[in-house]
């Protein structure tokens, strides 16, 4: 999707950027020498090691190599792409977006949704005046005056009331030129089943606008200011529309971004009333789910802010179920999770208004760790006084520790189990190495020992290709190399530059770049040919030095690979044949000697 068109906007995003005040969004910087310094955001330091040039238009990190022009330094903080993060910044400086050739019936789509979009802004005024500035909103001002919710709030979230009327938003939108189909898209209107016409979805209902990550009103959420009953949801949500989709929003993202991204961490709560009280209350760093389950959507939603991620949810068993379905999913994300479980009042609402911000800033502090979480789940849900039951927790929490792939903090965990089981905490321990056996054995082992031979490969083919050029330059070289070495140690093209370098040394005469293109397969010519370009022209000390580090890695490699046939060998005598097993111990028990002695040197 290259073309002109494009090459030329980002040239235009880019004149009108000054890299320093994108980056002091997210970094503190401090000017220093002629350029800008900070803490890196990428990676964990204390003293600055980030730098910003203003005339260069670059960010460097010296810390931890991270490093580009501007728009490089938005996909990563943002983690989006390269080209996202050129858009963003045009929407940040209210460029508009090169207009991609669409079809015209795409053009028609875009414009509806825009217009959609100004409709549900519109609503929103609406029901936001109607709460403020009129009598019969009195309802709803005393209702959430009651939940301890400010004039200050009721602004910064455009809280509104929807009237009771039946055709209020239909009447008012329909004189104002809107049709009823475009009310109905957005759904604010319902059709009426039995009759024709429409009426109004949401009546005398306390209206919670819900933004995308843009801050487009794209949705409501109203509540019932009474108690809910079967026929009256205590929610009414706007129906799934073009603009409205819960997989992908999450509730208070578009006023909380910065906040998460400069905390380095999301607060995921279940309800509206949640996010808003954490966020009045100067928790800003919080989202909401809308009364769905938690997706992959909103995990990579949270992700372009930061990488942490604490769920808050209700304390009740529905709240934590979800918390345990939500775990995986996030982890699946790579994110970092914890988990806060409310110790007193039902939901995070309810415990900030009793206690306040810094009761649960420490609980922030206190979050546990998703194991942590998940063991003490466990044991709060099953029945462990008997033996029968102990066992049963045990194997439930086994796999658990086991998934963790720690086994020092595992031997910790095993011995905090026992205490909480009161059980043996040997017996809690070998239960555990059991199931750590039994979990590598159905592990991918293939795919394990396939990475340990692609490093092993790996480091042969750079060894042996110091070699080679050693012996390129100096033939005599190749008897040392093949008395401490046996030939098998190299790859089947390096054999073949090995042989005919020792034909050449035997001939007396030097090798050189034109006989090596007629006498050499093609193969090994060019990998010959790409070893020379390599290295120096010369032969240096340091290229002694490291003709000999490989020399003793090769060593190392082929040593090791004996000692580990004759363990295995010493294995298979141990039960009847103690003489050859004794035998071969000693053998490799020399070569052993030999190894560590090799490491001493490396
Ligand atoms: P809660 O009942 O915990 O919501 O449901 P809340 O925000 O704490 O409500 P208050 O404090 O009683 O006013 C959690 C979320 O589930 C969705 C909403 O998104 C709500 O915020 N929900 C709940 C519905 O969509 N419909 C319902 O009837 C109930
Ligand atoms: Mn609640």
């Amino acid at each position: 999707m290259r073309s002109a068109e494009l090459d030329e906007f980002v040239e235009r995003v880019n004149e009108r950027t000054d890299i320093y005040s994108v980056v002091s969004r997210y970094v503190q910087l401090n000017q220093r020498g002629g350029r800008y310094w900070g803490c890196c955001p990428f990676h964990n330091e204390k003293t600055a090691s980030f730098s910003v040039s203003t005339d260069k238009g670059l960010f460097y990190c010296f810390g931890c190599g991270a490093g580009g022009n501007v728009f490089k330094f938005l996909s990563l903080i943002e983690n989006i792409t390269y080209f996202e993060a050129v858009k963003l910044q045009a929407q940040r400086l209210g460029i508009e977006l090169p207009k991609k050739k669409s079809s015209p019936e795409q053009e028609r789509r875009r414009r509806e949704e825009r217009t959609l979009v100004k409709l549900n802004e519109e609503a929103q005024e609406f029901y936001h005046e109607s709460l403020i500035n009129t009598a019969r909103g009195s309802v709803g001002r005393k209702y959430l005056e009651g939940r301890g919710i400010t004039k200050e709030t009721i602004e910064t979230f455009r809280i509104g009331l929807a009237p009771e009327e039946w055709d209020s938003l239909l009447k008012k939108f329909t004189r104002q030129g809107y049709t009823p189909q475009q009310l109905e898209t957005v759904g604010l209107i319902v059709k009426r089943k039995n009759s024709v016409g429409y009426y109004d979805r949401f009546r005398e209902r306390v209206m919670i606008p819900i933004c995308d990550v843009f801050g487009h009103v794209v949705g409501f959420g109203g509540r019932i200011l009474t108690a809910e009953t079967e026929a009256t949801p205590k929610y009414l949500n706007t129906p799934e529309t073009v603009l409205f989709n819960k997989r992908n929003l999450l509730f208070g993202l578009d006023k909380s971004n910065r906040a998460i991204s400069s905390a380095g961490v999301a607060i995921v709560v279940e309800g509206y009333m949640d996010a808003i009280s954490l966020f009045s209350a100067g928790i800003k760093n919080v989202v909401a789910t809308l009364g769905t389950a938690f997706t992959p959507e909103h995990v990579k939603l949270i992700l372009r802010y930061a990488r942490k991620i604490i769920f808050c949810y209700d304390s009740d068993e529905a709240g934590q179920r979800a918390t345990i379905r939500a775990l995986p999913i996030v982890q699946q994300a790579g994110a970092d999770v914890f988990i806060i479980k409310i110790p007193d009042g039902k939901d995070p609402d309810e415990f900030i208004r009793k206690h306040g911000k810094e009761a649960f800033e420490e609980l922030i502090k206190n979050a546990s760790t998703w194991i942590d979480y998940r063991i003490r789940h466990i044991l709060a849900n099953t029945e462990h006084s008997t033996a029968q039951g102990k066992i049963r927790a045990l194997r439930e929490i086994l796999p658990i520790i086991v998934s963790a792939d720690n086994r020092v903090t595992g031997d910790e965990y095993c011995k905090k189990i026992a205490a909480e089981l009161v059980l043996d905490e040997r017996l809690v321990i070998d239960e555990y190495r059991k199931a750590l056996k039994q979990a590598t054995k159905s592990e991918p082992i293939a795919a394990k020992r396939t990475k340990a031979n692609d490093d092993e490969d790996l480091r042969i083919r750079m060894a042996s290709e110091e070699i080679l050029r050693m012996a390129w330059h100096e033939t005599d070289t190749l008897d040392y190399v093949l008395t401490v070495l046996p030939k098998e140690i190299f790859n089947s093209c390096h054999k073949e530059i090995i042989s005919w370098l020792e034909t050449c040394a035997a001939q007396e005469r030097r090798p050189d770049k034109i006989s090596a293109a007629e006498e050499l397969s093609e193969e090994a010519n060019a990998e010959l040919s790409r070893i020379l370009l390599n290295g120096a022209d010369e032969l240096g000390k340091r290229e002694i030095a490291i003709f000999e580090e490989s020399i003793d890695i090769l060593r190392q490699i082929v040593l090791m690979k004996e000692y580990y046939k004759l363990s295995a060998q010493a294995e298979k005598y141990i039960p009847n044949d103690e003489t050859t097993y004794n035998k071969t111990v000693k053998e490799f028990l020399k070569i052993k000697e030999k190894v560590d002695n090799l490491k001493g040197n490396l």
